[in-house]
């Protein structure tokens, strides 16, 4: 018998997702260097007192399995109770703990594509059934759809706001319309700080609400993996039962609270992202080819001409810069909003590689 043989069948069914390798690896392997525009990460990088805090932190200790100081710190920013508050390793981890948390194999959860891929990705992995959908021609999402997609079984709805990859915000009044079918609502606000909207208030009224936050994006803590979630206090335990115990490691929550001090400097950064998005925007629609859309995140989201995600990537990945192609009905690419430098190389890029298509 193959150890093959021993494996689930859905997973080794399932399609790998690899990681894309960090930007040392590559410049390493390929001897050259790259802009890297195509996970969203800050380029500003984190609050320098993380680095300050992280000299200081004991790491021969299990780290505080409850987070507590660092879920006072988020208390105090989010203006909601620390009670409120489970701490994961990234996003990500927070995605996989509620579909474990909810699903039995088998119960759905809806997916309203295109959206961050990790939820169907981790329903799938924990053997739910990933309803999918689609967002309207203008990516917002489809009321009604979502309403005649519900079941008996339909446990979770995932909502991302505002939307990976799109860039765009779901309406409030749309949000509390799909609180309001009683299912769990993940509203997944990972780039709240970019659009200075979030719904964390409405917790109180509605115990299916969770709000699900990352540190990766504003606070610039991608390598950290420091996610949460803000949900009924009455979960908390639950999520304490089916997490490894010290899942957040010492150095991210040290990393956290440090950059919770320093707010004033992250939110520099977060406005000068905002503006440079805004520029490069407006560079990308003085071009004559491809389609960008209204973005209130630190990415832009383009519609390429003729359907080439791959060929564009490929175009401009040999000229140095890496973007994310973007497959399904509508092709598209994503471009993280980086230095005004890396904008100025991104543009450049785009305009060479469509000469090159067009020849
Ligand atoms: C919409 C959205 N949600 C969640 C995450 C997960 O973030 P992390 O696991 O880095 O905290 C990401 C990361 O790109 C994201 O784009």
């Amino acid at each position: 018998m193959s150890i093959h043989d021993l494996l689930r069948r859905d997973i080794a069914a399932l399609e790998p997702y690899p990681p894309p390798p960090t930007l040392e690896l590559l410049q390493q392997r390929l001897g050259r260097t790259f802009v890297k525009l195509d996970a969203n990460e800050n380029p500003y990088g984190p609050s320098p007192r993380v680095a300050e805090a992280l000299r200081h932190c004991n790491a021969w200790r299990y780290p505080d399995a409850a987070c507590t100081e660092l879920r006072e710190r988020l208390g105090e920013y989010l203006g909601t109770e620390p009670e409120r508050i489970v701490c994961t390793v990234g996003g990500d981890e927070m995605i996989d703990l509620l579909i474990r948390l909810f699903l039995d194999p088998g119960d759905e959860m809806i997916d309203c594509t295109p959206a961050f891929l990790m939820y169907a990705i981790s329903g799938a992995v924990n053997r739910g059934k990933v309803v999918v959908v689609p967002r309207d021609d203008h990516f917002a999402v489809d009321l009604e759809a979502v309403e005649r997609a519900l079941s008996d079984r339909t446990k979770i709805i995932f909502l991302c706001s505002p939307n990976n990859p799109t860039g765009n915000m779901t309406p409030d009044a749309d949000i509390i319309r799909l609180l309001d079918t009683g299912r769990i609502l993940v509203l997944d606000e990972a780039y709240a700080e970019f659009s200075g909207h979030s719904l964390v208030h409405l917790a109180h009224r509605y115990p299916n609400l969770v709000i699900l936050r990352t540190m990766s994006k504003w606070a610039a803590l991608a390598g950290m993996r420091l996610g949460y979630a803000v949900v009924d206090p009455s979960l908390v335990a639950e999520f304490t039962k089916i997490k490894s115990p010290y899942n957040v490691s010492i150095a991210a929550q040290v990393a956290g609270v440090a950059s919770l001090e320093d707010q004033d400097y992250l939110m520099a950064n977060v406005r000068c992202l905002i503006a440079e998005r805004d520029r490069l925007s407006e560079r990308l629609c003085a071009l004559d080819y491809g389609r960008v859309y209204p973005s209130v995140t630190n990415f832009l989201y383009w519609q390429i001409p003729c359907d080439r995600a791959v060929t564009w990537r490929q175009g401009l990945a040999d000229r140095g810069v890496l973007i994310r192609a973007l497959s399904g009905p509508r092709e598209a690419l994503r471009f993280s909003v980086g230095r005004p430098e890396e904008s100025d190389l991104l543009l450049a890029a785009l305009e060479d590689v469509h000469a090159q298509l067009a020849g």
